[in-house]
């Protein structure tokens, strides 16, 4: 009985040794510990021996049974550790290394025109003192058209049309919204700028677009003139052409402001001469301006009789166009890697 034990206990050995994955151990496990293993059929039969063997031989069993079981659990260990290291080896990668660069798919990012074009004009500002503000992009009416003196059923209303919500309000046409929120926190006197994406509901075509960008700007400080305004105007112009801007200031209607202008620059493509960008009037339409609405002044809680100031928007699209010579406005949002690739 005792060389029978020993004998099981050495072949279970062997084999667990050899053992090439878990399943295979647990089929040994039951071969020889399960309910009619080999080791079980021995304890069974324990019954017809002496007393005295019986204390032997069972405790023999037990002992080989710790041992056989810790050989399979030691086995398991292994394997498993085996194979978490063979997982290592064969799945490693190396992430430090470039990618394969594919020059249509891949590469690394870059930063859109618009938001190269964004942050240079944040920079011309905060330089001057400017702060920057942020407003959402969907707002209410009050803030889009109420408070910037364009009231319910003003004319100035239709050249803005939009995309309403349900619950009456709307993405907001251009970043004037922002002025109204500005002016309800600042104390005068102030300086700020707010950029942003503005929404008009339009029929798309090289020159329209459903979605674009603006920088609103506002100064409210006592006297301001429009001379003020011009300044500040041509400090932007320069640092963003890098050169001496010639501009023209004609008049233009917005509720908003009085005197409103739209501020012409010298068209840079053909340089005055005139071209197709310019229409061939050798001025190309930029930066709507102007001297704030008292009535303005009044919706944001400034007292118009101490302060007064000067506000512009500025749209961006049409800034990098000038910029690049690009003649489409509908690449900014095409999502076409070749187009924005040159930037
Ligand atoms: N919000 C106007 C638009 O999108 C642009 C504008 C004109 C803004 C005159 C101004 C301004 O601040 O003074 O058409």
């Amino acid at each position: 009985m005792k060389e029978k034990l020993l004998a099981i206990k050495e072949k279970a050995i062997n084999t667990i040794n050899s053992a090439a994955s878990n399943e295979e151990l647990e089929e040994i496990r039951v071969g020889i510990l399960g309910r009619k293993g080999e080791l079980t059929g021995i304890l069974r039969s324990l019954a017809t021996l002496s007393a005295e063997e019986k204390t032997e031989i069972g405790k023999l069993s037990n002992a080989i049974k710790d041992e056989i079981s810790a050989a399979i659990e030691q086995k398991v260990n292994a394997l498993d550790e085996a194979e978490i290291n063979g997982r290592l080896a064969d799945e490693w990668i190396d992430v430090t290394l470039d990618g394969t660069f594919n020059d249509e798919t891949a590469g690394s990012g870059r930063i859109h025109p618009i938001s190269q074009i964004q942050y240079e004009i944040e920079d011309i500002f905060t330089s001057m003192g400017f702060e920057i503000l942020d407003g959402p992009e969907a707002e209410t009416e009050y803030y889009n058209f109420e408070a910037l003196n364009i009231p319910k059923h003003h004319p100035a209303r239709d050249m803005q049309d939009t995309f309403w919500t349900e619950d009456g309000n709307l993405l907001r046409t251009h970043t004037s919204a922002i002025q109204v929120r500005g002016m309800e926190k600042a104390e005068p006197p102030f300086r700020v700028i707010g950029p942003g994406r503005v929404f008009r509901y339009e029929a798309t075509d090289a020159s329209h677009e459903n979605t674009f960008y603006q920088v609103e700007g506002m100064m409210i400080d006592k006297d301001i003139s429009v001379s003020n305004l011009i300044y500040f105007m041509k400090v932007l112009l320069r640092e963003i052409f890098k050169r001496e801007v010639k501009i023209r200031l004609r008049p233009g209607y917005f509720p908003f402001v009085e005197p409103g202008f739209e501020l012409d620059i010298n068209c840079l493509i053909c340089g005055g001469k005139g071209c197709s960008v310019c229409k061939q009037t050798g001025w190309v339409e930029l930066l709507p301006c102007g001297l704030v609405h008292p009535n303005v002044l009044k919706y944001g809680g400034i007292d118009p009789e101490k302060w007064s100031g000067f506000a512009f928007g500025l749209g961006l699209n049409r800034l990098i166009m000038m910029r690049y010579g690009i003649t489409d406005i509908r690449h900014f949002q095409s999502g076409d890697i070749r187009f924005l690739k040159q930037f």
